[in-house]
């Protein structure tokens, strides 16, 4: 592959701006596509439950529009198990895996009721009370004192999606099936990065996805939260393009 084509997958409740900072440094070695899901963003097409399957298919589909035929699909957290239901429906579709902040088992039946519960909030008390109760668990401590611009742009892009989409995402979220087994045949390179200060995604849950896919590699970006690409974005950028140009 000489230049790869990569297509970046947001987490939650965010939109293709959490990657503005890897636009301009990961286009020097692919050809990068920050999309929005269903409903996130610039669109207002979320179904009243938007499962990981569907959202996959809608990245195919984005693609098919394209006309890009294979693509790296990297995806952070929620964008992550979007990334693993991609892999799972189009395999024939994937050159490569980045998996960000993610993790692949089911949530416990206590995750399911909070998914309802953040469902329920975002619909009767709105996004801003959300993105203000999210903050904490994207960036460490430090990053919300010493960066208060990078932490308002972070919840500002919170604050701003659409409670319709929020509510439906969570209540997809909370359907996803465990992809633990299914990973075991992913035969495509495959990078997992993490935060090392990820509360909501913690070490293990990214060594268990390395340990079930095939020859990936684990890169854990010190002294980071739940979003590294936006509080180390040169160290998640130089991992991703290292990772890149192996495929070369
Ligand atoms: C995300 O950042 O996408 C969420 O933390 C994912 C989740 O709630 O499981």
């Amino acid at each position: 592959m000489a230049r790869p084509t990569l297509v970046l997958i947001h987490g939650f409740p965010h939109d293709h701006h959490l990657w503005d900072d890897q636009l301009g440094p990961l286009s020097e070695v692919a050809d990068v596509m920050a999309i929005d899901l269903p409903g996130f963003g610039s669109r207002a097409d979320a179904p009243a439950i938007l499962t990981m399957e569907a959202c996959a298919d809608d990245v195919k589909e984005q693609m098919d529009k394209r006309g890009i035929q294979q693509a790296v699909i990297a995806g952070l957290s929620m964008g992550g198990y979007v990334a693993m239901a991609f892999a799972e429906r189009h395999a024939a579709r994937l050159s490569g895996l980045i998996l960000s902040n993610t993790r692949a088992n089911a949530d416990p039946p206590e995750g399911i009721e909070a998914r309802k519960a953040t469902a329920r909030d975002a619909m009767e008390r709105g996004m801003s009370v959300i993105a203000r109760g999210m903050l904490p668990k994207m960036l460490t401590p430090a990053t919300i004192t010493q960066h208060p611009q990078l932490a308002m742009r972070v919840e500002t892009m919170m604050a701003r999606q659409q409670p319709v989409a929020v509510a439906a995402a969570s209540l997809g979220m909370a359907q996803r099936p465990d992809r633990l087994t299914m990973l075991r045949n992913v035969r495509v390179p495959t990078l997992i990065i993490t935060g090392s200060e990820d509360k909501l995604m913690p070490l293990p849950t990214s060594q268990a996805l390395q340990e079930a896919i095939p020859g990936s590699a684990l890169v854990v970006i010190p002294g980071t939260a739940h979003l590294p690409n936006v509080e180390a974005p040169a160290l998640f950028n130089g991992a991703v393009i290292d990772f890149l140009r192996t495929l070369g």
